[in-house]
């Protein structure tokens, strides 16, 4: 790799970075959207119990707002590598067009969980996925911090998500409900 690298993140990358950039932009991608649609057996659930972490879907029309970092060509191939081993659960690079917000378009990449994955869970109720959500734990710390985080950081950077706005809430009521049943 001899230049800089632009990298999409949709997910925990959006408030976890854990790399070097030298700039980090609003942007989104066309033809995607973001779902809780990926098992997660390493960061926020184990194998016996999957939490539920999101990736991109096809949709056509729509699009997927997050935040493209650039990371500097001196880091690129370590930083690649620790994403790559962050992300093993499922997730592959893929090449991508972002388009800034503020305008214009670049190349880069993002980590996506494709339906052929094995930790691939797909759609289900949506009251289904709030409950994994709020019961489910992994080595990263419970899936319920997680959409929290995602959440209030599309928030902060007044990206609405309706299916994470959602679901959020849910999670917010069955795990209040689950601690009064404790
Ligand atoms: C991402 O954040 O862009 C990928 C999904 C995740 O790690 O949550």
């Amino acid at each position: 790799m001899n230049e800089d690298l632009w990298l999409f993140g949709y997910g925990s990358i959006m408030w976890k970075t854990g790399f070097s950039f030298d700039e980090a932009r609003l942007g989104f991608i066309r033809g995607r959207a973001r779902r809780f649609w990926q098992g997660s057996t390493d960061h926020r659930g184990t194998e016996s119990a999957p939490g539920r972490v999101v990736t991109l879907i096809d949709a056509p029309g729509e699009i997927c707002w997050g935040v493209a970092y650039r990371i500097p060509v001196g880091v690129v191939a370590p930083t690649i590598e620790a994403l790559d081993y962050r992300e093993k659960g499922g997730y592959t690079r893929e090449d991508i067009t972002i388009e800034f917000k503020t305008g214009g378009t670049t190349t880069g990449v993002t980590y996506h969980a494709n339906t052929a994955n094995p930790n691939f869970l797909g759609q289900a109720p949506i009251e289904h996925i709030a409950r994994q959500i709020a019961c489910s734990h992994g080595p990263s710390g419970s899936n319920k911090e997680y959409i929290l985080q995602l959440h209030h950081t599309l928030k902060q950077h007044e990206i609405v998500d309706e299916h994470v706005r959602e679901l959020a809430d849910l999670v917010d009521c069955f795990s209040n409900r689950l601690e009064r049943e404790e």
